[in-house]
């Protein structure tokens, strides 16, 4: 990482944590945070260094699945994801220690952390966001910073944009903001509660993804000539989601973040190389879950940057499509 960008990422989290930098650590702590889905996707940012998106951006949370994580301070940096020890040198592992560098006390200090994936990460479940909103929140009991869930947000983000949605549960808006060091580019929680309502996993294909999504999202915005409708489409969206979540409107929900997911596809794909995420498998699912509705059934889906398919549908269908789709993992966002 140059140091430049270093420099901008510190001076974030400095805004953030003050003159907490100095208090020491406490000990050890341990944190759970939520996965999340978005129902709205954030797919491409403005700045980089610090992920700020383009558009806001509209997920729900996954309950109790998701990351538990706990930390201690070492000699060095490690990194153990459900019990197995992380090359130091693999991406996983630099990716956290580099967040780690933003919060370290001296160059001389280092972390263990140990993080459980409550979803197995082949499930398709995007663990980056629930690990860095875990490590956070970690690292506030670690030290007793005592920060509050928008501060923590705007830490996370710093560690993986869609993190920054993972502080709450249930409904989550990322307000994108407009302070060029991302000050004001957070979660925000949405007070409402969905208790029918189900995500369902259906995993596909759990070989790692051909174009990681940071990629895929750069690629798009810098290549995908599809990239400037983007924006528009986001902004229509988020005002049909909300409405819809206020409501508890499913078909509303479904429809709106099903057509969110496919546009966010187009732009991946018409980039150049194209950000091709689905397998023959997600594009025949796909097609069955259009057939399954068709019929009858009430059940949308969304994709993100892989070729797996999350379902929205709520309890009272759960059986009928469990029994459709015997791989289903159902999972209640409101317990
Ligand atoms: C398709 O948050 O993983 O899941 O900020 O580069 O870490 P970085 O990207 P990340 O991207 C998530 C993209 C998405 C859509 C979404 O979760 O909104």
């Amino acid at each position: 990482m140059n140091a430049d960008i270093q420099r901008r990422r510190r001076a974030a989290a400095d805004a953030v944590l003050g003159d907490r930098r100095s208090m020491p650590p406490r000990g050890d702590a341990e944190a759970f945070a939520p996965a999340n889905i978005a129902l709205v996707k954030y797919w491409g940012k403005r700045d980089a260094a610090l992920n700020l998106p383009v558009t806001g951006s509209l997920s729900v949370s996954l309950g109790d699945a998701g990351t538990r994580t706990a930390i201690r301070p070492a000699d060095r940096d490690s990194l153990r994801m459900n019990v197995n020890l992380i090359d130091p040198a693999a991406p996983a592992a630099r990716r956290v220690s580099e967040f780690l560098d933003l919060v370290r006390p001296s160059s001389a200090a280092g972390f263990a952390v140990e993080t459980v994936n409550s979803v197995p990460t082949a499930a398709g479940v995007a663990s980056s966001a629930s690990g860095f909103a875990a490590l956070v929140r970690a690292l506030d009991g670690l030290y007793g910073w005592d920060l509050n869930p928008a501060e923590m947000s705007v830490l996370a983000r710093l560690g993986s944009g869609s993190a920054c949605r993972s502080l709450w549960d249930g409904f989550v808006e990322w307000i994108p903001g407009t302070d060029s060091e991302g000050a004001d580019s957070r979660g925000a929680p949405i007070d409402v509660r969905w208790p029918e309502l189900r995500i369902g996993v259906w995993v596909l294909d759990d070989a790692p993804k051909a174009v990681a999504s940071r990629e895929g999202m750069r690629r798009t915005v810098e290549t995908s000539p599809l990239y400037p409708a983007w924006p528009a489409v986001v902004a229509r969206d988020l005002i049909e989601v909300r409405q819809a979540v206020a409501g508890r409107d499913l078909e509303r929900l479904g429809r709106v973040a099903e057509g969110n997911a496919l546009a966010m596809h187009a732009t991946a794909i018409a980039a150049r190389p194209s950000a091709l995420y689905w397998r023959p498998e997600s594009v025949a699912a796909m097609a069955r879950i259009t057939a399954l509705r068709a019929g009858g059934m009430p059940v949308w889906f969304t994709l993100d940057a892989g070729p797996n398919l999350k379902l929205i549908f709520e309890a009272a269908s759960g059986a009928a499509l469990t029994r459709e789709i015997p791989a289903l993992r159902s999972l209640a966002p409101f317990g």
